[in-house]
């Protein structure tokens, strides 16, 4: 993982730019991160409720994007600036699990959701985790592709998993074990480096 990975910075067309900094989620996110939930998952969206009791869980890493620098401040003004990508993990004490990831529809594309899920890998990596799974949408072709080019590989199909959509997943793994035993640790085949 390089500094401007860690960093949260993502790529635009001109180069490495600062779009956006990574930074932990805070309750004070838990309404755009619902707003944003109801527009990027529709009737799968997860309520108040749910979100506070996923957060309130065991083992639970959330970090959120935000615009930063000039170009944000010509756009949002001093103040904060809007979250505009969020992600999760847990960590069970064996394996980490991608709980979600999303990106506002204005910034995808610009690499905040691969930045997000780089964050969540180096986070894996320091639990020491053997592995990364996640669900994913059978239909869902821009995340397949995000996390097949961070290496991810299908590993099952999970019939009606998602509801009410009625939708089948993939199950999809991402091995850490011989980063972990080579000692390769965060240097290893991580997500930002093979894109
Ligand atoms: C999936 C998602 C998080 C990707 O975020 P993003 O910021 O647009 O992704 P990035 O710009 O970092 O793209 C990284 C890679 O993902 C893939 N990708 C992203 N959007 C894609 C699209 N619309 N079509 C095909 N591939 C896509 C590409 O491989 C891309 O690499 P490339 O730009 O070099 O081709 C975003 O589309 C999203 O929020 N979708 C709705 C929520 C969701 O489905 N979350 C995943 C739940 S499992």
């Amino acid at each position: 993982m390089t500094k401007d990975q860690r960093e949260g910075k993502v790529r635009d067309e001109d180069g490495y730019t600062p779009v956006c900094r990574l930074r932990p989620l805070a309750s004070s996110d838990f309404d755009r991160v619902l707003e944003l939930e109801r527009v990027l998952f529709g009737a799968g969206a997860w309520t108040y409720g749910m979100l506070a009791d996923e957060l309130a869980a065991l083992g639970r890493w959330y970090v959120v994007a935000e615009p930063t620098g000039p170009d944000a401040s010509v756009v949002y003004g001093p103040g904060p600036k809007p979250v505009v990508g969020y992600a999760g993990l847990w960590f069970d004490g064996d394996v980490a699990q991608v709980m979600t990831v999303g990106v506002d529809p204005s910034y995808q594309r610009h690499g905040v959701g691969r930045a997000l899920l780089t964050a969540l890998v180096s986070r894996a990596r320091e639990l020491r985790a053997s592995a990364v799974l996640l669900e994913v949408r059978v239909d869902n072709e821009a995340a397949l592709s995000l996390y097949e080019r961070a290496g991810f590989e299908r590993i099952g199909l999970r019939r009606r998993y998602y509801q009410p959509e009625d939708k089948d997943a993939f199950t999809m793994r991402l091995d850490l074990s011989a980063a972990r035993s080579s000692g390769t640790g965060d240097d290893g085949p991580g997500v930002g480096d093979a894109a």
